[in-house]
C-alpha cells in the first residue's frame, strides 16, 4: 500500500515514544521506506537501535553529524520525503514549528520539507487544552499541516483526559490517507459487509463465515480516496473505520430495510455482505428444548437485496459480489445479468487463502459490457483498491 513511499518519522521525547515503534512497524509492513529522526529527549525513552533495526535505515539524531550529512543530509532527507509524520509530537516541538524555530535536526527538516506533515500530539491534558498550545495547533492547521488528534484516557502523568497519543493504527490510516489520491471525492458510497444472522430461537441462529474484512477494507479505502461512506454491517468483531458512518444490522430483513431506505442518496452501492439466503419460517420465542433425536427447521427465502436494488428505476452504480465454490466465471456472470449489476466481484470461497475470514483474496472482476479483469492473490486492502480503481474507470465511461 505504501510501496515506493519515502516517509520520515519524527519521534519526540515522551512516554508515548514507544508507540512510534509500532507505527514504524505498520509503515514498513505496508512497504514504506522509513527514515527516523529522534530528538535528544526521545532517546531518553527508546533506544535509536530499536528504530534502526525495524526501519533498516540509520536513525538520524544530530543536525551537524558529519558522517550522516555526507551520506544523506537533512535537506536531501526533507526533499525525498513523500510524507513527514511526527509521533509523538510534544507541545514543545509543535510550538517551535509554529513559531518558525529550527534549532535541531527534526525542526530543521520539517522547515525544509515540501511534503505533507502529519502531527500526532501526545501530552498532559492541561498542556493540550492550554490556549497557547491550541493556538499553535490551529495556526499549523490553517497552514495545511495535518493532525491526528490525541484520544481521552488515563495519562502517564496520572491525569485523566485528552492527550493520549492516538492508536498507531489510526495514525497509520491518516498517513495512508494523506498519501492517497482523492479520486472519489464528492461521491457517496454505500457498502454492506459481514454476515447476517437469522435467529432460530433466543440462543441459536443460522449464519455464515463472513468476518466483514472485505467490506471493511472497501469502506476504509473509499473513505481514504475522498468518498462519503456508509457501511451497513452485519455482526463482526472489527473496529469501526474512522470517518465512516456505520449502521449495524443483524438479519437480512434488517439489512434490506436499512439499505432500501437510504439507497436514493447514494451514487454507488457495493454489496460485499454475505446475506443469508434463507431464514427460519418461525422464530421460537423461547429456547427450543432438546427432546427428540432429530428436529426439522423449516426455512423461507430471504429478500434478495441486491436484486431489489437492480430493479430500481433510478439506481446507483451497482457492484455485487459472488461467493462461489465452482464455475466461478459462469455463476458470477449469471448473477451480474440476473441482478442487473454494473460490475461483480467473483471470489472462490473454497480456497484457504481467499474468501471468508482471511486477510487475502483473489477475484475475477466482471463488467456489464462483457469484459473482465483477473486480480491474483493479494491482501483484501489491495483488492479493495483494485475494485475502486475499476469503479472510477467505469464511472468515467458513463
Ligand atoms: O467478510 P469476509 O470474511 O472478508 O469474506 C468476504 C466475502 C467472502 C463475504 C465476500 O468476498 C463475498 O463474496 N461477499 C458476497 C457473499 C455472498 O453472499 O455471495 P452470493 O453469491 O451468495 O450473493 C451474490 C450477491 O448478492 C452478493 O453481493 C450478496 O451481498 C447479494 N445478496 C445475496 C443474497 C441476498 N439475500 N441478498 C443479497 O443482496
Amino acid at each position: 500500500m505504501l510501496e515506493q513511499k519515502n516517509i520520515i518519522l519524527g519521534v519526540c521525547g515522551g512516554i508515548a515514544a514507544y508507540k512510534a515503534v509500532e507505527l514504524l512497524r505498520l509503515l514498513t509492513k505496508a512497504g514504506a521506506n522509513v527514515h527516523v529522526i529522534m530528538t535528544h529527549a526521545a532517546r531518553e525513552f527508546v533506544a535509536p537501535l530499536t528504530f534502526q533495526t525495524l526501519s533498516s535505515n540509520p536513525v538520524h539524531t544530530e543536525l551537524f553529524d558529519l558522517i550522516s550529512e555526507q551520506e544523506i543530509g537533512h535537506i536531501s532527507l526533507a526533499d525525498r520525503a513523500d510524507l513527514f509524520i511526527i509521533a509523538p509530537a510534544t507541545a514543545n516541538v509543535i510550538g517551535k514549528i509554529a513559531a518558525g524555530i529550527a534549532d535541531d535536526l527534526l525542526t530543521t527538516t520539517v522547515m525544509a520539507t515540501k511534503a505533507p506533515v502529519l502531527f500526532a500530539p501526545a501530552m498532559n491534558v492541561n498542556m493540550y487544552t492550554n490556549p497557547i498550545y491550541q493556538e499553535n495547533e490551529q495556526k499549523l492547521q490553517r497552514l495545511g499541516y495535518l493532525f491526528e488528534a490525541p484520544v481521552r484516557g488515563s495519562l502517564a502523568c496520572g491525569w485523566e483526559g485528552e492527550g493520549k497519543l492516538a492508536a498507531p493504527e489510526a495514525i497509520f490510516e491518516s498517513a495512508v490517507a494523506a498519501l492517497t489520491k482523492k479520486d472519489l471525492a464528492g461521491l457517496k458510497i454505500m457498502i454492506t459487509a459481514g454476515p447476517t444472522r437469522e435467529e432460530i430461537d433466543p440462543v441459536r441462529y443460522i449464519s455464515n463465515h463472513s468476518s466483514g474484512k472485505m467490506g471493511y477494507a472497501l469502506a476504509r479505502a473509499a473513505r481514504r480516496r475522498g468518498a462519503q461512506v456508509l457501511l451497513v454491517s452485519g455482526p463482526t468483531a472489527l473496529k469501526k473505520p474512522d470517518s465512516v458512518t456505520v449502521v449495524n444490522v443483524t438479519s437480512a430483513a434488517e439489512m434490506q430495510s436499512e439499505v432500501m431506505a437510504r439507497v436514493a442518496q447514494f451514487d454507488v452501492v457495493i454489496k460485499a455482505a454475505a446475506v443469508a439466503d434463507y431464514r427460519p419460517l418461525v422464530r421460537n420465542s423461547v429456547k427450543i428444548k432438546k427432546k427428540s433425536s432429530q428436529i426439522a427447521i423449516e426455512l423461507v427465502k430471504n429478500p434478495d437485496i441486491l436484486a431489489d436494488l437492480g430493479k430500481l428505476k433510478q439506481r446507483p452504480f451497482l457492484v455485487g459480489f459472488a461467493a462461489e465454490t465452482n464455475a466461478l466465471a459462469e455463476n458470477a456472470a449469471q448473477k451480474l445479468s440476473k441482478k442487473n449489476l454494473d460490475m461483480i466481484v467473483a471470489n472462490d470461497v473454497s480456497q484457504p487463502d481467499a474468501g471468508f475470514n482471511v486477510d487475502t483474496n483473489r477475484a475475477l472482476l466482471l463488467f456489464k459490457d462483457g469484459t473482465s479483469i483477473e486480480c491474483t492473490l493479494m491482501s483484501k486492502d489491495q483488492l479493495a483498491e483494485a475494485i475502486l480503481d475499476n469503479i472510477v474507470e467505469q464511472l468515467a465511461k458513463r
